[in-house]
């Protein structure tokens, strides 16, 4: 029997001969026979393929034109939330998470919609209590949802037990990952050894897994690891098995062709435009790779370019300028030596170009894989991607010769404390007890299973929210974004102008930015006077321009040199040399209004003149104040955590670097500050 069932697994690669298929060269929708095990298919577009090329910025309005041709492919299913969606949408987006499935479900009526879902961690970035994961799963099945991809970034499944309830509460199908991760070059050492997936899905077979998913986020897997390993879980556990592999390093493609030869039973795809680099293999290739076999997908490949033409025509125009297409190359091997997600590498980079610090990164590509070992050899999928990158590119800012770990995040101390989970091997014992110095919980981690320590919130956020949050929906955003959650529902309720930074773009207005833009590179010799572009100088000023919601820095130098008080209009209708950078083009200014004239001068450079006599606080990094700890006129010893401050979704105790009294305080909780921004003065 299971003999049989394996040769019914083995894709018989090129056993049909074409006159069996009845096919002629140009007709690939022939009533071709119905494959023998057809390789089922999850399209990821809609969310991870977005996530991974386009900074998760996909607006439901450019799926609509795609999702009713989406819904005829025959798709296992349709990934469109979860993950990072919620947040994004929310916070940089201005649209409600919930509705985006309300209205995609009005389109795409056949094809179930599955999410990503982190355990505890919900859709955000640290374990919630019971009450909010309760609350959240059955808002998201009552809003649509239909299969639940669940994962543990420890692969600790106590953080699953909550969310399983609910999911099977509600009558949805509940698939449990793995996350796939390695010490060594290929599948094997002495952590995370074939023995340990298999363990691992067992354990998910035992907690009513629907089916199960290797989740290989850095796109690690090697063909054939992936062979062996889909081998030995079709044999283990009776689930339906599926695999999902980033391309970042080039193999996907590859494993996906080996994992089919052993019996894989669902893969994940994106459409070609949304494909390949950091995100996934694209359909198309698998279509007509397996076309004829017995495990012929069936799809139309018509209609594939069909969705592919809107895509291109009609959306990406306005998405294109979010491609990292800093290099030639699509794929990065670097990603086996350093085992980093695609997501978490864009994140790296851009916070290391946001700190001036972008010559750091070999620094820190050797300083990660210490950070993770140190940090229990845990598997680098978000939060734990997130909490090792920013304590990594921490060490690497800050750490002196004598002192590592000099500015622990948060959330590092959260792990430590066992918040996260059980690490699969123990954590550092100096860096635990480093950590835990002081830490608000207590100095002893805790053993158990991490929600049980954690106290219900939702009453508290009602509470504080007050009429504010309408309904269950509104209140989950705020119970997982407090401070950007706010600041939603007030755009969403009309209290507050949402700023011209999360409006959407027509095609019209992109397609009118890419040609200033290319007039832009192109113009470099139509600003250019002959001869060398003057060298920098004392007298050039800088310019904020806040254009269409985006911001350019531009340095100003005055006709013939010094600024004799001539006004400002003039200075820069005259400028000969005018140099515009685009900067953050992923994040929006802070909430500077665009109508405004640009500022002379920068606000914090006036705490910089010595308006106010002391020591400054800087920001170290740019990011986001969570909360302030302190008002004018408090003393503050050195040391003293005055704010947190959020940095790529980590928070930073930030503390005073001298004491005394505060004098001034140049931002609230809420802002966002850019790195070196005066924040207070302490003299
Ligand atoms: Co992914």
């Amino acid at each position: 029997m299971a003999k049989k069932q394996q040769a019914k697994n083995q894709t018989k690669m090129q056993t049909k001969k074409h006159d069996q298929v009845q096919m002629t060269t140009m007709d690939y929708r022939p009533k071709r026979p119905r494959a023998e095990n057809p390789v089922k298919v999850q399209d990821l577009t809609l969310r991870d393929g977005h996530q991974s090329l386009f900074a998760t910025r996909g607006r439901t309005e450019d799926m609509i034109p795609v999702a009713e041709m989406m819904d005829e492919v025959g798709f296992w299913a349709v990934e469109v939330w979860g993950g990072a969606t919620f947040d994004t949408m929310h916070r940089f987006l201005n649209e409600d998470p919930w509705e985006r499935l309300r209205i995609l479900k009005r389109y795409l009526k056949k094809t179930p919609f599955s999410m990503l879902l982190r355990g505890q961690n919900l859709v955000g970035y640290r374990n919630y209590p019971d009450d909010v994961a309760e609350a959240f799963v059955d808002r998201a099945a009552a809003n649509g949802m239909d299969i639940f991809r669940t994962f543990d970034a420890l692969n600790d499944y106590r953080n699953f037990e909550t969310v399983v309830k609910g999911i099977k509460r509600a009558g949805k199908h509940f698939q449990g990952c793995i996350c796939y991760t390695m010490t060594e070059p290929r599948m094997g050492g002495d952590v995370y050894t074939l023995d340990y997936y298999v363990k691992k899905a067992k354990e998910l077979e035992s907690m009513g897994a629907d089916s199960i998913c290797i989740k290989d986020m850095a796109g690690l897997i090697a063909p054939y690891d992936a062979y062996d390993l889909i081998k030995a879980l079709k044999k283990a556990v009776k689930a339906p098995i599926h695999l999902h592999s980033h391309f970042t390093s080039g193999m996907a493609s590859m494993s996906h062709l080996k994992a089919i030869e052993a019996g894989v039973d669902i893969v994940d795809t994106c459409m070609s435009p949304y494909a390949f680099r950091t995100s996934h293999p694209a359909v198309e290739p698998l279509v007509m790779a397996l076309l004829g076999t017995n495990r012929d997908t069936g799809f139309d490949i018509r209609l594939l370019v069909k969705i592919n033409e809107v895509f291109e025509k009609e959306i990406l125009p306005k998405y294109k300028y979010l491609l990292d297409d800093t290099k030639v190359s699509i794929i990065d091997i670097n990603v086996l030596l350093h085992q980093t997600p695609g997501g978490m590498l864009s994140n790296l980079v851009n916070q290391l170009r946001e700190m001036n610090a972008l010559d750091k990164l070999d620094q820190v590509y050797e300083e990660l894989p210490r950070v993770r070992k140190e940090l229990g050899q845990i598997p680098l999928v978000t939060p734990t991607s997130q909490i090792v990158g920013i304590q990594t590119v921490n060490n690497v800012l800050f750490d002196t010769e004598k002192e590592r770990y000099k500015m622990i995040t948060a959330q590092v101390k959260d792990l430590c404390y066992g918040l996260y989970g059980k690490t699969t091997v123990p954590i550092d014992l100096q860096l635990r007890k480093k950590a835990l110095k002081g830490y608000p919980r207590g100095e002893k981690p805790i053993t158990c299973r991490p929600a049980d320590v954690l106290k219900p919130e939702l009453e508290d956020v009602r509470k504080a929210v007050g009429g504010l949050a309408k309904d269950m929906d509104d209140l989950l955003i705020c119970a997982l974004y407090p401070v950007t959650g706010r600041r939603f529902l007030k755009w969403k309720y009309g209290i507050e102008e949402p700023p011209a930074s999360v409006k959407p773009k027509t095609l019209e207005m992109a397609k009118g930015e890419e040609e200033r833009v290319k007039k832009a590179r192109a113009g470099e010799s139509v600003a250019k006077k002959p001869g060398k572009i003057p060298a920098g100088h004392a007298n050039l000023r800088t310019f904020k321009v806040f254009v269409d919601g985006e911001y350019f820095e531009v340095a100003v130098e005055e006709e013939g040199g010094g600024t004799t008080g001539g006004s400002t209009a003039e200075a820069g209708a005259s400028s000969p040399a005018v140099k515009a950078v685009r900067a953050e083009p992923t994040s929006p200014p802070p909430a500077a209004p665009a109508a405004a004239p640009p500022p002379v001068a920068p606000a914090p450079a006036a705490a910089e003149a010595g308006d106010v006599d002391g020591t400054p606080l800087r920001a170290p990094m740019p990011g986001m104040i969570i909360s302030l700890e302190v008002k004018v006129g408090d003393t503050v010893q050195e040391g003293d955590t005055i704010l947190v401050l959020e940095a790529m979704k980590m928070e930073n105790s930030i503390p005073a670097p001298t004491g005394g009294t505060v004098k001034a305080i140049y931002f609230g909780s809420g802002d966002s500050v850019a790195k070196d921004d005066v924040i207070c003065v302490i003299g």
